[in-house]
């Protein structure tokens, strides 16, 4: 790593301003970054721009930011398809859909503008990140860096070192992400689904286990776990719960009784199997657990926002980030 690094401090870009990359982006513009968004399709550079209003108005009602407004944001953002805006930042994030082959051709080409001390964050949500790195020139600035939907908001961010990934690549990306307002979660290890969608799929998996054994309906197994889980999920994970709703021994012996009946499968189930053929995109199409109608999609898109944002102001009022989102430090140039 070299100088580049602290002469483009201030400096992020974000490749793919999709589903995903859009939060990304405004994420760095509220938290006082300038912002070079990279994306191939017009459409897409156009829609991100439309939604920095509606970005500044989540972040204001969610206490991300105190002031700001769409037009100052502009003033601290470049559009481009193509990549070479990029040399400017800092850290580029790349956020291009999951596919493999691609992930690892823009790796190369952002890598052909980047100088060697500008960081690399791939928003892959579960590819090995050793794998993408394979190819790279300098393997060790490359790292994982999964964002959640809304990430203009959410303190959701994991951070996690390939095989070839330095310590002090991590250092830095852990010092930019608490910049974000992030509260990071560093994994010691690659792995593939990292930690948040390994837990949530092994959930799912007996969800849909369930289900298919016949032993409720999706209306049940849904309040039930709504109902349970959804009110302490805000406030604690799995391991803070076993040791403050009963201690560790309690959980241990009723886990000990249901683990040998819970799925295990190393396949994926009919179920999802048929999804995939059906092309199934829930209320989008009608395809899923549930029936939906017409306005269903918009529905449950506002009622996830309206969570996100209430759970935000839930968490910055309870639950403290040990890192505070307020903390300006100097990030470290390796
Ligand atoms: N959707 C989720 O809930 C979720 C959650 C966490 C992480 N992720 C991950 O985030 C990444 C992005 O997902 P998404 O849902 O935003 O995808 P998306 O398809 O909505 O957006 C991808 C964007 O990248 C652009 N793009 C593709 N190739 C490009 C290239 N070479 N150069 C410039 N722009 C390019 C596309 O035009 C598009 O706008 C994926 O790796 C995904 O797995 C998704």
């Amino acid at each position: 790593m070299n100088d580049k690094f602290a002469q483009n401090e201030q400096v992020i870009a974000v490749v793919g301003l999709g589903q995903l990359g859009r939060g990304i982006a405004a994420c760095c513009l509220a938290r006082g970054f300038a912002v070079v968004g990279v994306d191939r399709e017009q459409k897409n550079r156009d829609l991100f721009r439309k939604f920095l209003p509606e970005a500044v108005a989540h972040c204001l009602e969610a206490g991300v930011i105190e002031s700001g407004d769409a037009g100052e944001w502009q003033d601290r953002l470049e559009l481009s398809e193509d990549l070479a805006p990029t040399s400017r930042a800092c850290l580029v994030i790349e956020s291009i859909a999951e596919d493999m082959p691609a992930k690892k051709q823009l790796l190369r080409e952002i890598e052909a503008v980047v100088d060697e001390g500008v960081l690399i964050g791939s928003n892959t949500s579960a590819f090995p990140i050793s794998d993408l790195q394979e190819g790279c020139k300098y393997p060790e600035r490359v790292f994982g860096m999964h964002w959640s939907s809304h990430g203009h908001v959410t303190r959701f961010l994991e951070l996690t070192p390939g095989e070839q990934t330095s310590a002090q690549t991590m250092a830095c990306a852990k010092e930019i992400a608490e910049r974000l307002g992030k509260e990071p979660a560093v994994l010691k290890k690659d792995i593939a689904g990292f930690l948040c969608n390994r837990i949530a799929y092994a959930m799912y998996r007996e969800a849909v286990h369930l289900l298919e054994s016949g032993v409720a309906d999706a209306e049940a197994i849904e309040s039930s776990f709504r109902n349970s889980v959804g009110l302490w999920a805000p406030m604690c994970g799995p391991l803070r719960l076993i040791d403050v709703m009963g201690g560790g021994a309690f959980y241990a012996e009723s886990i000990k009784g249901v683990l040998p009946t819970l799925a295990s499968s190393t396949e994926l189930q009919d179920t999802l199997e048929s999804f995939i053929d059906q092309n199934a995109k829930g209320p989008k199409n009608n395809i899923g657990f549930f029936d939906y109608e017409e306005d269903d999609a918009e529905k449950w898109a506002e009622r996830f926002t309206a969570a996100i944002l209430s759970t935000k102001k839930y968490q910055d009022q309870h639950i403290p980030c040990d890192s505070p989102a307020s903390a300006k430090k100097t990030v470290m140039v390796p």
